[in-house]
C-alpha cells in the first residue's frame, strides 16, 4: 500500500472543483500539491485557502492545452518536491450542443455544433490530458518515482446526447489506463507507475450548477441516491485508487447507482 504522507500530487484543474477537493483531500493526509490552472488569481486564492490549513502547495499558471505549459508543470514539481507521485489531469470543460439540431417544424436543420464548440473540448479534455500525462510520466521516470496516473472520464463516456464533443474524450480517458498500462508493462515499470480513470456521474462542481436547472432536477430523478456526488466522495476514491497498489488499468464509476438509459 502507498502513503499519501509526504507523496507529491499534480493537479490540473486545480483551483475549483473536483480538482481542489483532491487537493485538500491530500494535503489534509500529509501530501504535498502542485496545482495548475490558467490565471494567477485563482490559484493565489487557492494557495492562500491551502496554506491555511497548513498545506504545503505549490501553484503554477498552465493552460494544459499548450505543450510549453504542461512541461513547465512538470518540472516545477521536480525542482520544488523532487518527486511527482500522483498525476490528477482534472481540467475540463463543456460545451453542449446537438451534433445537427432540425428545427421542429421544417424539419430542416438550423444549428449545428460548430467546429471551434467540437474542437475546444477535444484541445482540453483530450489533448491536455495527454500532454500533462506524457510530460509527468516522463519525469516519473526519469526520477524513479513510484504512484499513481488518475484520469477523469465520466458516465458521459457511455454516450449522452448533446455531449458529442465531451462523451468522445471521456470515453477517450476509459480506454487510455489500458493503453499506458500495458506500454509500463512492456517496459517493465507497471509495478511503478499505474494508471486508472475515474467515472464520475454528477458531481456538485461550478461545472454541473452551472447546468440548466430543469435537466438537472430531472436527471437527479434517475440517481439511486436522490443527490449529487459531492467533491470529497470523489478525491477520496482517488485517494483510495492511489493507495491500493493492486488496482490498475481500469475505470472506476461513482455515480450514486445511475444508470445511464435505465432510468436509474
Ligand atoms: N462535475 C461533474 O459532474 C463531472 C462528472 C464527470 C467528470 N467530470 C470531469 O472532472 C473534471 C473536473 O470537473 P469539475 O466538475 O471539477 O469542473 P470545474 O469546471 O469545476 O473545474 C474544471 C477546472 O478546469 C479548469 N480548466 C479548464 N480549461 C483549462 C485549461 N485549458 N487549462 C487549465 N485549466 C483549465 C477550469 O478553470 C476549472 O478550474 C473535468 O475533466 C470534468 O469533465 C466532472
Amino acid at each position: 500500500m502507498l502513503e499519501i504522507k509526504d507523496s507529491v500530487a499534480v493537479i490540473t484543474g486545480g483551483s475549483g472543483g473536483i480538482g481542489r477537493a483532491v487537493a485538500d483531500y491530500w494535503v489534509h493526509n500529509g501530501g504535498k500539491v502542485v496545482i495548475a490552472a490558467r490565471t494567477e488569481e485563482v490559484l493565489a486564492e487557492a494557495k492562500a485557502e491551502i496554506e491555511a490549513s497548513d498545506g504545503d502547495v505549490v501553484t503554477v499558471v498552465c493552460d494544459v492545452t499548450r505543450e510549453d505549459d504542461c512541461a513547465k508543470l512538470a518540472d516545477t514539481a521536480i525542482e520544488k518536491f523532487g518527486k511527482i507521485n500522483l498525476v490528477a489531469p482534472f481540467a475540463g470543460i463543456i460545451k453542449d450542443g446537438l451534433m445537427v439540431s432540425p428545427d421542429r417544424e421544417t424539419g430542416k436543420v438550423t444549428r449545428k455544433m460548430t467546429f471551434d464548440q467540437f474542437q475546444a473540448v477535444i484541445d482540453t479534455n483530450l489533448t491536455g490530458t495527454f500532454l500533462t500525462v506524457r510530460e509527468c510520466a516522463e519525469r516519473m521516470i526519469n526520477h524513479n518515482c513510484r504512484g499513481l496516473i488518475c484520469l477523469v472520464s465520466s458516465t458521459g463516456s457511455l454516450g449522452t446526447a448533446g455531449q458529442l464533443n465531451y462523451s468522445s474524450t471521456k470515453a477517450a480517458m476509459s480506454v487510455m489506463p489500458k493503453v499506458i498500462t500495458a506500454e509500463f508493462f512492456r517496459r517493465g515499470l507497471a509495478p511503478q507507475i499505474r494508471c486508472v480513470a475515474i467515472a464520475p456521474g454528477y458531481v456538485g462542481t461550478p461545472m454541473v450548477k452551472g447546468m440548466n436547472q430543469k435537466v438537472l432536477e430531472k436527471i437527479l430523478g434517475q440517481v439511486p441516491i436522490g443527490r449529487l456526488v459531492d467533491p470529497d466522495e470523489v478525491a477520496s476514491l482517488v485517494g483510495e485508487l492511489y493507495r491500493n497498489e493492486a488496482i490498475a488499468g481500469e475505470v472506476f464509476f461513482i455515480h450514486g447507482g445511475l444508470r445511464q438509459g435505465s432510468g436509474g
